[in-house]
């Protein structure tokens, strides 16, 4: 496992509620143009990789697909099987994954790839448990990412604090460039075919309180920043977070934070056995 990935795995452990509370609201807004890019519905064979709390298997079930969801983190583990009971739902670490090729008709990652240490090998994986024909979608961050990171790490430089040294960085031979044509890249590069990236925008609505929560708790990168100061320097960065926020407040006190992201989708190429070998 890469450093990365070990710091993946730090950061998340024990923090699945704290997820589900705060940033799984934000994560939730691209569940619906993920699963039309997966053309998910009645009767699909739906795996969701990283699937969190279970925001996009619910989604999935509703839809009326048979879901499969796995993620890395025990505690999203249990989270996920309890939001969606009708799903199959296990951990397992990408980029391997403990399907056969082509096992699924649709695989999904909303927010994962970004958050793995080799997101080539991991979107191998996806086309790898995809049967030829099925479609591989996912969403990830691009830059700016948002309005309510930008508050937060204002709230952080306001109070002259420094981000922790050892926060995970991709090793640059494994990064790409996070633009529609970068990420549609990664795509095509595992043999994808038919692949499209659209930008996405939306505004995501939160009580200032929630929002700071949902940060203090230490998720995320951001989260990571705050979280893991001393007591009195938490309180300081709130301070300043604080004195900031009216200025992305509409008028009923709520925040309006615009954040963007990128859809990626393509499709196994009919006539390929859906394997490599290179993710799995
Ligand atoms: C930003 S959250 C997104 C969760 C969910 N997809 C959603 O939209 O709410 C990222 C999730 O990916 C999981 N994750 C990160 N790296 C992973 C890996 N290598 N394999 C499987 N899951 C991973 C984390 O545990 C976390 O649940």
């Amino acid at each position: 496992m890469s450093e990365f990935d070990e710091a993946e795995r730090r950061i998340w452990a024990g923090r699945a509620e704290a997820f589900r509370d705060g940033f799984a609201k934000l994560c939730a807004h691209t569940a619906p143009a993920l699963l039309d890019a997966a053309g998910a519905g009645p009767g699909t064979r739906l795996l969701d990789v990283g699937t969190g709390s279970g925001t996009v298997a619910v989604a999935a079930c509703a839809r009326g697909a048979r879901v499969t969801a796995v993620d890395a983190e025990p505690g999203m583990v249990a989270l996920a099987r309890r939001a969606a009971p009708e799903a199959d739902v296990h951990v397992a670490v990408l980029p391997n994954l403990p399907f056969g090729p082509g096992t699924f008709d649709a695989v999904v990652a909303n927010f994962v790839v970004n958050h793995t240490g080799r997101p080539a090998a991991t979107v191998a994986a996806l086309r790898d448990a995809t049967r030829p024909g099925g479609r591989v979608a996912a969403t990830i961050w691009c830059s700016p990412v948002g309005v309510g990171h930008e508050l937060l790490d204002r709230a952080v430089d306001e109070a002259g604090v420094e981000r922790p040294a050892d926060l995970p960085w991709l090793d640059p031979a494994d990064d790409f460039p996070r633009t529609a044509e970068g990420f549609a890249a990664l795509f095509k590069d595992v043999g994808l075919d038919r692949v499209s990236c659209e930008p996405l925008a939306w505004d995501h609505v939160a009580g200032p309180e929630e929002w700071w929560g949902g940060a203090a708790s230490g998720v995320g990168l951001i989260g990571q920043t705050i979280g893991r100061q001393d007591p009195a320097i938490i309180e300081r960065i709130k301070v300043a977070y604080d004195r900031l926020v009216a200025e992305y407040a509409g008028a009923d006190g709520q925040l309006v934070l615009r954040y963007h992201a990128l859809l990626a989708s393509g499709r196994v190429a009919s006539g390929s056995n859906g394997s490599t070998g290179m993710g799995s």
